[in-house]
């Protein structure tokens, strides 16, 4: 192990070398543009799981964008861990606020700025390299690993769900290993172990049947822009509590174990705020800040379509207008049954001078898992030794809808060994990876495999 973990520290600069051929590849999973772009990056992880030491590396083709798989599984008599992680990365725009071009990386204050830099390629990159390095250095792996990479992520994984049926037996395992979540602070090695779920929607108003001059007819029939803002601020109280009859029937409470853990963590609210250039936080009343971004579901509009929107003013009533709206659900709330919630309030909300369409456009389950497992308290002690210094156990805002399948269908527990910071702006411009959680990620992972391996 000590001849790993120093092969792995030689390499610290040639890993980030290489790190950059992988997200100079455009894979935008969500472009149609990219289609090529995508497929280039499912044949470069191949090769790279082929050199990582995989014995047997296949590319399953799918209706959307393909899924790599690698394994190897000679260690007889020792546990198998699944790694997953997406080559998918988010679209780019406002391509103008990035400070250096998206898919030419570059290194800048000890952080890798690229498009995927974080989420997910740097994160999934880690395992490529402790793996390879075991494989390397001893000729053998410490233990059975298969690799499983998607290139759906970033928009609903909706291929990699049949295939985890299809395929339990070629995946099967004993722990599956994510890295895609954030640490809960630069130097706090962190272990997450929930995820919150997601139902989008999309509401579309829709008003006369042509644009009209907002003189000639402001006055005469409902606007759908302004119609669609009265609904929209039906969906949510002065509170921040979500008004949609039944939307909190399913939610489990926090537990007492999770409050007192979240008191340990000494929050700032007002750093949170200074950090985020906001005068002061918003949200549900009555819960910390931490329970409300992991314990609490939300409802945010995320985009706002109709009108008028160039520089300058042009008099006009739009014919009509939508919005793209995302719940984050907790358990034991369900993406469907939220929808379908939603759907029927907005229905009997609306205004009858207005057409009002509603429209699900993806969704995924929360999850909550056990940290007593014995894989957790072995992930927790990998990543400690890594960062020296004690970890901590978080609950994560955002959404991995996959991961509730993995522990469904293969029935095994998920570690999700998150390197990534709230702040490394990912889905956003200049999304960025720190270097120093690349290096200490990849003796994280090496310490795990190891570990897990002799458990
Ligand atoms: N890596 C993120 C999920 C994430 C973000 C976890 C921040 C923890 C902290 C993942 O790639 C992602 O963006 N997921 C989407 C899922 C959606 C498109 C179904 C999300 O959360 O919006
Ligand atoms: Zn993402």
């Amino acid at each position: 192990m000590e001849k790993v973990l120093n092969h792995i520290k030689s390499n610290f600069d040639s890993y980030v070398n290489e790190l950059f051929d992988y997200l100079k590849i455009e894979s935008i999973s969500t472009l149609d543009s990219k289609k090529d772009d995508m497929q280039k990056c499912a044949l470069y992880l191949q090769q790279k799981l082929k050199d990582a030491g995989m014995k047997k590396t296949k590319i399953f083709k799918t209706k959307g964008h393909s899924i790599v798989y690698g394994e190897n599984l000679s260690q007889k008599g020792k546990p198998t861990v699944l790694i997953y992680g997406h080559y998918d990365v988010q679209p780019v725009d406002p391509i103008e606020l990035w400070k250096s071009p998206p898919f030419k990386p570059e290194v800048r204050d000890g952080k890798i700025y690229a498009r995927g830099a974080n989420d997910n390629k740097g994160q999934n990159f880690i395992h490529l390299k402790t793996v390879e390095a075991f494989n390397k250095i001893n000729g053998e792996l410490p233990l059975n690993i298969k690799f499983i990479l998607e290139g759906e992520e970033e928009i609903g994984s909706d291929n990699l769900y049949p295939f985890l049926k299809e395929q339990k037996e070629l995946l099967k395992c004993d722990a599956v290993l994510i890295s895609d979540t954030s640490m809960y602070a630069a130097g706090i090695p962190t272990i997450s172990y929930g995820l919150r779920g997601l139902t989008y929607m999309e509401l579309e108003v829709i008003g006369p049947n042509r644009d009209l001059h907002s003189g000639s007819f402001g006055g005469s029939v409902a606007n759908p822009i302004n119609e669609l803002a009265r609904i929209i601020s039906k969906l949510q109280d002065e509170n921040g509590k979500i008004k949609i009859p039944g939307f909190y029937d399913a939610v489990i409470k926090a537990t007492k174990n999770e409050k007192e853990n979240i008191k340990t963590l000494n929050f700032s609210d007002k750093k949170y705020a200074k950090d985020l250039g906001v005068k002061e936080l918003f949200g549900e009343k009555g819960y910390s800040t931490l329970e409300r971004l992991w314990s609490r579901p939300t409802l945010d509009c995320n985009g706002i379509i109709g009108g008028f929107t160039e520089k300058g003013a042009k008099t006009v009533l739009p014919s009509k207008a939508s919005a793209k709206i995302s719940m984050r659900l907790v358990p034991n709330q369900e993406p469907e049954k939220i929808a379908k919630l939603f759907e029927k309030y907005v229905k009997s909300i609306a205004p009858k001078n207005v057409h009002v369409k509603v429209t699900s456009l993806h969704g995924g389950f929360p999850v909550v898992i056990p940290i007593e497992n014995e894989v957790m308290k072995i992930a927790a002690d990998a990543v400690a030794k890594a960062f020296k210094k004690k970890a901590v156990f978080t609950r994560e805002g955002g959404s991995i809808p996959i991961v509730v399948e993995f522990a469904k269908q293969l029935n095994a527990p998920v570690v999700l060994m998150g390197f990534g910071l709230d702040s490394d702006d990912i889905h956003s411009p200049n999304e960025h990876f720190r270097i120093e959680n690349l290096q200490k990620g990849l003796l994280s992972s090496a310490y795990f495999l190891n570990d897990f391996a002799n458990k």
